[in-house]
């Protein structure tokens, strides 16, 4: 780790600039949407656009092992996980309402910005103001376990459908400014930022893991995964996952929900524009 830690900070080469301070607009989203995408449309030949929903078994340098992911695929570990799913999904409400009634956004367009209140809506939330507004218990855990089913439940019926979160609104823009300050700006005690492990060496390996590419991130979220299904605890929601990333370079995690990984959230489906939607995804 140490060895790779020196060899990013020598070998950082920041592609795309660090954020103004200043307001951004619309038009420059889009370039910077071009600018993270033809990055790595560039450095992986071949690897297209729609392939990057299935995170690093989209590199090359995953080729090895790709294989076995197929296999896998087969027979998805996650399916039964996913019945239960529907069976949470379809359950009533004491009030005799089901999700099905839910104010949630349709196709694959979370986060919403919410103008009324400045906030930023996740499908997560969503779900539990749905429970809370009919008289339901909240979900405490809000990344794992029953969240995630249900929201792999719910994104899965736009599988295929490219993501296309609006960014038109100052409010929406200003939190995608939030997202890719977090993105950019080294932490923890490693000093890392996102975008040296996901950007600048994105298929390099670190630790025996291929690093995924940026591009991609957030599209096969929930995922299911091998490594936390042998601690009892299979589903991730992708605040979870930022979570994980941020203890990777011993930074303090965020709170799950939270404004900095919703805007996370945000950044990243952003840039994610135009990827298909591929839920649930199993990883390592
Ligand atoms: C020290 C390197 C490192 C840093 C820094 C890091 N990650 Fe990761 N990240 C990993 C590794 C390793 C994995 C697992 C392999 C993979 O999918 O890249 C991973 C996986 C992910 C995934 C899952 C991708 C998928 O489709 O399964 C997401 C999303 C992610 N990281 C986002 C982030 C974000 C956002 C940040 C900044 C807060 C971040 N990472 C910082 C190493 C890092």
């Amino acid at each position: 780790m140490k060895q790779f830690l020196t060899a990013v900070l020598v070998a950082v080469a920041l592609v795309i600039g660090i954020p103004a301070a200043n307001a951004i607009s619309e038009a420059e989203i889009k370039k910077d949407i071009e600018e993270f995408q033809n990055y790595f449309l560039k450095r992986f030949p071949g690897v297209t656009l729609a392939d990057y929903a299935d995170g690093v078994n989209a590199l090359p340098q995953y080729a090895e092992r790709r294989a076995n992911w197929e296999l896998l695929m087969e027979f998805p570990p996650y399916e039964t996980e996913m019945d239960k799913a529907a069976e949470q999904w379809a359950k009533p409400f004491a009030n005799g309402k089901t999700f099905d009634d839910c104010n949630l956004a349709a196709g694959n367009v979370y986060p919403v910005y919410d103008a009324a209140t400045d906030d930023l809506r996740t499908l997560v939330g969503d779900i539990n103001v749905c429970l809370k507004a009919n008289g339901e218990k909240t979900i405490k855990n809000v990344k794992v376990g029953k969240m995630a089913r249900l929201v792999a439940h719910y994104r899965a019926q736009f599988n295929g459908q490219p993501m296309a979160v609006d960014y038109s609104q100052a409010g929406a823009q200003k939190w995608y400014e939030k997202g890719r300050q977090i993105y950019w700006a080294k932490r923890g005690q490693l000093n890392f930022s996102c975008a040296n492990c996901h950007v600048q060496n994105a298929g390099n390996k670190i630790r025996g893991d291929v690093l995924s590419a940026g591009l991609g991130h957030t599209t096969g979220f929930p995922v299911y995964r091998t490594k936390w299904a042998v601690a009892g605890k299979p589903w991730g929601t992708i605040h979870r996952r930022y979570a994980g990333c941020n203890k990777q370079v011993r930074a303090k995690p965020f709170k799950a929900q939270g404004a900095e990984y919703k805007a996370l959230e945000l950044y990243e489906a952003v840039m994610n524009t135009g990827v298909p939607l591929k839920v649930p995804s199993q990883r390592q």
